[in-house]
């Protein structure tokens, strides 16, 4: 498969250190590196001129001082935000990130990203893909970017802008669906992402011998999640990494 030696660490920081610093900002990543957390995910999507920025909402109302949904907004409405006072007042006047930011911070800190493509009402998938794809080629070592998406159409067009390099693709699920194989071969995916109270033990492993790797999202109950440690899970999402005392690289 076209992906690279991408050994996963077991713990990553879900919007980067959600639990601890306002979700997908810079001041999160920083957070998580702080805490010796070696990946992180973060949400990906465009502004109505195409800026790609970290951001998981579809507007701003939750996570900002603004109003509006991002496909309708530019970057010169959205760069003067408060992205951080709703959190914590410790966090005021923390901006939003665009992806061109994150990846200058990602790469100094020597982090590794999960960036999850979040495919908005105001674009078409493969429009996401297109401005993702080579930035974060220019930016990132394949063995230290995992691209994921719920939407497969963006996952097959950045399969498709990937030059040939190696590109870690993973597909996002709720419930893993039966055709899960069929769906992830497609895109000679590197991982399937899935939702952990709908995690069955079987499919996890039939996923495991298939030779996928297996993301479970967003468990922050170490004693609740335990037993899926056995079922072969590689890596878990948590807003709280630390709260997890597993061993292994990033844990
Ligand atoms: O990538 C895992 C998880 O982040 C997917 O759901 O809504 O938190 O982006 P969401
Ligand atoms: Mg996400």
């Amino acid at each position: 498969m076209p992906h690279p030696d991408l050994a996963l660490p077991r713990l990553i920081a879900h919007r980067g250190l959600s639990a601890r610093a306002p979700e997908n900002t810079l001041a999160a990543v920083r957070a998580a590196h702080d805490a010796g957390i070696s990946w992180v995910e973060l949400d990906v999507q465009l502004l109505g001129d195409d800026t790609p920025v970290i951001w998981h909402d579809r507007d701003l109302k939750r996570c900002s001082d603004g109003r509006g949904r991002l496909a309708d907004l530019t970057l010169a409405q959205v760069q003067h935000l408060d992205a951080g006072g709703w959190f914590d007042p410790a966090f005021a006047g923390e901006p939003l990130a665009t992806l061109e930011e994150m990846l200058v911070l990602l790469a100094a800190l020597g982090m590794g990203a999960n960036l999850e493509l979040k495919v908005n009402r105001g674009h078409a998938p493969q429009a996401l893909a297109e401005v993702v794809v080579p930035r974060v080629l220019d930016a990132l070592p394949p063995e230290r970017c995992l691209l994921s998406s719920f939407d497969a159409t963006a996952l097959a067009h950045c399969r498709r802008l990937g030059r040939g390099e190696a590109l870690a693709l993973g597909l996002l699920f709720d419930r893993v669906p039966r055709d899960w194989e069929r769906r992830c071969r497609a895109l000679e995916a590197f991982s399937v992402h899935a939702k952990w109270k709908r995690l069955s033990e079987a499919r996890a492993r039939a996923i495991k011998g298939a030779g996928l790797a297996l993301v479970c999202y967003t468990a922050n109950d170490p004693a609740s999640f335990a037993p899926r440690w056995d079922w072969g899970v590689d890596a878990v999402i948590s807003d709280d990494p630390g709260v997890f005392n597993v061993a292994g690289p990033g844990g």
